[in-house]
């Protein structure tokens, strides 16, 4: 008897849930029954300015980076999207009529954005950042969607994904969204000005920075839309710093000029933006205009709190002597392999090649971004405000994991740094991940 009130108080709790579940994901009251067309939701042809808007918000959302395959047709898809549960296929976001949008209206597009829902209703992968891109506005999402509708259309099917089943199932999706996802609009600040409520909405919304600068779960789920506290991105294997604390990228006391001239050319006095961040740069901050930039800049730097930064004094005194073998092992291979553009004494070539010495970067904690640099290379973004960089030679064929350990440590205990050694077995992370 009371095993049988169980079992059926079980099975109804079981049923509410789906039931909850399933409310959850597809009643989303989207009328989505209008006429196919390159209209806007106001019913207008798209004028030239829209256009114009349409490309430049696709911009400051890095659609482009995700959404075009190497060497493909821009927006066409086919870009794998690497997860620990496995890769997923971005979709062709050109008009053509089978494999991309040609069939979708603007409110197809709009639920996409906004719920996560193709145009036939299924659940999107998160993959797609769309817990930023519901904070989207209607008519953003509108001049977007005019945009890609002038694109010439181009064929080209999604590959499937090749995620762990059941994870990409529908009803995986639909817990999974039940648990992280929650569609929103941008709710501006009334106690923040116009400006500072512009950065929030570009930061937050189009520019999805927390996809890759907050801590993800178990479960793939990012922090919140405004948590930048910095996260391991993971696969690619490089981590996105802190934008919140000031030890890490020194926002506080960056001026609003500097930030806006790290994203429009990836350069901002030593520091260069590298690996996935130089993407962001190349593909979207750099196209931004400065109102936008400057927005975001007076957004970012009201999010860091902290002001000071660890005193060296207090690190030093906490740290171990260098042992003498690495030290001069570390030092026999910077002359070799770096000094020649770093510079003897660390202090680089204005214009070319950054500093180490006094390099906050040298010093950071975590060190996956230096073992990436020195393995893999340096590739700054190109840029109408730096079109040129001078790049960093990949070091993964001539150094093994105790040399480049050894030279990171060099660098971390010469000329005024200090930060704790660089072991081996933190570069053979690095290289064993990336599958050489
Ligand atoms: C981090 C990579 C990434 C970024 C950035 C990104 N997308 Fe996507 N997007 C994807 C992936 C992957 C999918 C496929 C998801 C799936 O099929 O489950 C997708 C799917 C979509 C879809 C649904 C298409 C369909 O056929 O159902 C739309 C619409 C879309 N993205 C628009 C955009 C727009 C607009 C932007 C820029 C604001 C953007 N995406 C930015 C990765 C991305
Ligand atoms: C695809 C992942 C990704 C996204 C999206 C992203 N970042 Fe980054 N970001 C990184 C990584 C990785 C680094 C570290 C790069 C390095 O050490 O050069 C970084 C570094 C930074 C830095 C420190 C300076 C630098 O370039 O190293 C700033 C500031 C920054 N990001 C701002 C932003 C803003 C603002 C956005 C949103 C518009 C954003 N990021 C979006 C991955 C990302
Ligand atoms: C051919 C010139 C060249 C050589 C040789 C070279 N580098 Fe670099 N290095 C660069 C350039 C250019 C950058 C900036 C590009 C970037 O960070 O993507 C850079 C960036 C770096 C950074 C990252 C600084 C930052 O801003 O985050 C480190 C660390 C570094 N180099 C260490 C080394 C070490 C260690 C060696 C020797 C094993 C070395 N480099 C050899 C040119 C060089």
């Amino acid at each position: 008897m009371i095993v049988r009130k169980t079992a059926s108080g079980l099975l109804s709790l079981c049923l509410l849930l789906s039931a909850v579940v399933v409310w959850d994901n597809w009643a989303d009251g989207v009328d989505v029954s209008g006429t196919t067309s390159a209209l806007t939701s106001s019913g207008t042809a798209s004028s030239a300015q829209t256009l114009a808007q349409g490309q430049y918000l696709i911009q400051a959302g890095n659609c482009i980076a995700c959404h075009t395959a190497r060497g493909g047709a821009p927006m066409a898809g086919g870009r794998g999207i690497e997860t620990p549960f496995g890769t997923v296929y971005s979709s062709n976001l050109t008009p053509d009529t089978e494999t991309g949008i040609g069939l979708w209206n603007a409110a197809h597009f709009w639920r996409a954005l906004h719920h996560g829902r193709s145009r036939d209703g299924r659940l999107l992968t998160p993959a797609f950042p769309y817990n930023h891109t519901t904070l989207i506005s209607r008519a953003d999402a509108d001049a977007m969607f005019a945009w890609l509708r002038s694109l010439p259309p181009v064929q080209r099917s999604q590959p499937p994904s090749t995620l762990t089943w059941p994870l990409g199932t529908q009803p995986a999706l639909a817990v999974w969204r039940s648990l992280y996802f929650k569609a929103g609009s941008f709710q501006a600040r009334s106690d923040r000005n116009a400006e500072w409520n512009r950065g929030a909405y570009l930061v937050q919304g189009l520019g999805h920075c927390a996809a890759c600068h907050s801590p993800r779960n178990a479960l793939g789920a990012s922090g919140a839309v405004d948590d930048l506290s910095g996260g391991l991105m993971p696969v690619v294997n490089w981590t996105a710093p802190s934008l919140s604390d000031n030890a890490q990228t020194g926002l506080a006391q960056a001026s609003l000029e500097d930030i806006q001239t790290l994203l429009k050319t990836g350069r901002a006095g030593q520091h260069h933006s590298s690996g996935p961040m130089a993407e962001v740069v190349q593909y979207s901050t750099q196209h931004l205009s400065e109102t936008d930039l400057r927005a975001m800049a007076v957004y970012l730097k009201s999010q860091t709190t902290a002001l000071t930064l660890p005193s060296t004094a207090a690190q030093s005194a906490s740290m171990r002597p260098v042992r003498q073998d690495i030290a001069s092992r570390g030092a026999h291979i910077y002359e070799k392999q770096c000094a020649g553009c770093h510079g003897e004494q660390g202090q680089g070539q204005p214009g070319a090649y950054p500093a180490l010495a006094g390099h906050r970067a040298v010093q950071q904690t975590d060190t996956t971004n230096l073992v990436q640099t020195v393995l893999y290379g340096g590739y700054p973004p190109a840029t109408a405000g730096n079109p040129r960089p001078f790049g960093m030679p990949p070091f993964i064929l001539t150094l093994d994991d105790k040399d480049i350990a050894a030279v990171l440590t060099h660098l971390r205990s010469q000329w005024g740094n200090r930060a704790p050694e660089v072991t081996p077995l933190e570069v053979n992370r690095i290289r064993a991940s990336q599958g050489s």
